[in-house]
C-alpha cells in the first residue's frame, strides 16, 4: 500500500461523473445527456463542477459514455478559460460509480481525490471552507451526510449517540435512518488501489458504498453532517430537477448573486483575473447570466466569500 508523505503530497484531482444513461428522465434524455439539460440557467454540471472547484481542485477529469462526452469537451474546453484542467475519459457502460477510479486510474496516480456525481447540487454558505477541509484530509475519506425524506433511494449512514458513523448501507429497505449520503465524495491516496480491489454488488456495479465501507471498517471515513442551511438536490428526476431549477432561480432573483457559475468560480478563487472574467462574460450574449458576471468583473455586485 501506498504510504503518504504530508509534507510532498501531491494536489487533490478531481472526477466528474457524468455517464449513465438518465432512464429516470426519459424522454428528455434520449437524445441529450442528463448532465447537459438546464437547472434554471446553466447546464447540470456546471453546479457539481463548481463545486470541485470551490474544493480549491484545478485538476479535474470528466467521465461519460461514448457519445456524450463530445458535448462535454464541446462545452468545457481544456479549462484554460477558467484557470483549470480539465481532462476527458469514457465509461464505456454504466458499470458502478466507483468504476470512474479504475477509469482515471494512471491519471490519478497516487493523488488524494474527490469524486462528484454530475447530477448532484450542493449549496451551503460555508461550503467553501468544508470542502477545503476535506480535501486537506491527508488520511481516510469525507462523505457528506444529508437529512431526506426518501433515504431508501441513497447509500444511508447510522451514527453512534457520540455522533461517530456506524454503519454505511445502500438503498436499504427499510432505512435505518434518514441521513442519506450525497454524491461528493474525498478519497486518500490509496483509493485507486481499494476500488481495484472491489467486486460487482447483486446488481452488478462497483458501488461507491462498497468503498466507502472499507474505509469505514478502517476507522477512517468522516461523516459530515449538512444542516439546515444546506440544500443538497440529486437533479435525476423531473421533480428533482424541476425542484433545482426553482431554486436556483430562487436565490440569484432575491440575492443577485450567482448560483453554480464556473466562471464566478474561478474570478472567486483567483484561477482568473477580472479581465479574463468579462472576457467570459462577454461571450455570454445579453443575457442576464452574462450582465451579473460583468459586475461581478467590476466589483459592482455583492460576492459570496469563496
Ligand atoms: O446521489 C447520491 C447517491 O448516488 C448515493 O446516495 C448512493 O449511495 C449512490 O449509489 C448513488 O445512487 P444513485 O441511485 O443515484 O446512483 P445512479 O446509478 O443513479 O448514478 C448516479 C449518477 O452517476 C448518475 O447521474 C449517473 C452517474 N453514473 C452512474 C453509474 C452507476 C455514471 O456516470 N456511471 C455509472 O456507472
Amino acid at each position: 500500500m501506498a504510504q503518504h508523505d504530508t509534507t510532498h503530497r501531491p494536489a487533490t484531482r478531481g472526477i466528474l461523473l457524468a455517464g449513465g444513461s438518465g432512464t429516470r428522465l426519459h424522454p428528455m434524455t434520449l437524445a441529450v445527456s442528463k448532465q447537459l439539460l438546464p437547472v434554471y440557467d446553466k447546464p447540470m454540471i456546471y453546479y457539481p463542477l463548481c463545486t470541485l472547484m470551490m474544493a480549491g481542485i484545478r485538476d479535474i477529469m470528466i467521465i461519460s459514455t461514448p457519445q456524450d462526452l463530445p458535448q462535454f469537451q464541446r462545452l468545457l474546453g481544456d479549462g484554460a478559460q477558467l484557470g483549470v484542467r480539465f481532462a476527458y475519459r469514457v465509461q464505456p457502460r454504466p458499470d458502478g460509480i466507483a468504476q470512474a477510479f479504475l477509469i482515471a486510474g494512471d491519471w490519478l496516480a497516487d493523488a488524494p481525490c474527490a469524486l462528484v456525481l454530475g447530477d448532484n447540487l450542493i449549496f451551503a454558505d460555508h461550503l467553501p471552507a468544508m470542502l477545503r477541509k476535506a480535501a486537506e484530509r491527508t488520511h481516510g475519506a469525507t462523505v457528506f451526510a444529508y437529512q431526506v425524506r426518501d433515504p431508501e433511494r441513497y447509500g444511508v449512514v447510522t451514527f453512534a449517540r457520540d455522533g461517530a458513523a456506524l454503519d454505511i448501507l445502500e438503498k436499504p429497505v427499510p432505512a435505518p435512518s434518514n441521513w442519506a449520503v450525497t454524491g461528493l465524495y474525498f478519497y486518500d491516496g490509496r483509493v485507486r488501489e481499494l476500488a481495484a480491489g472491489l467486486r460487482p454488488s447483486a446488481r452488478g456495479e462497483l458501488e461507491i458504498t462498497d468503498l466507502n465501507r472499507i474505509y469505514l471498517a478502517e476507522n477512517a471515513l468522516h461523516v459530515e453532517r449538512l444542516g439546515r442551511g444546506c440544500a443538497w438536490l440529486d437533479a435525476g428526476m423531473p421533480d428533482s430537477l424541476m425542484l433545482a431549477g426553482s431554486f436556483v432561480q430562487t436565490v440569484q432573483a432575491r440575492q443577485g448573486m450567482l448560483v453554480g457559475s464556473p466562471e464566478e468560480a474561478a474570478f472567486l478563487m483567483g484561477y482568473i483575473d477580472a479581465a479574463q472574467l468579462r472576457a467570459l462574460a462577454g461571450r455570454m450574449g445579453r443575457t442576464e447570466l452574462g450582465r451579473t458576471l460583468m459586475a461581478i468583473a467590476d466589483g459592482a455586485t455583492p460576492t459570496p466569500a469563496p
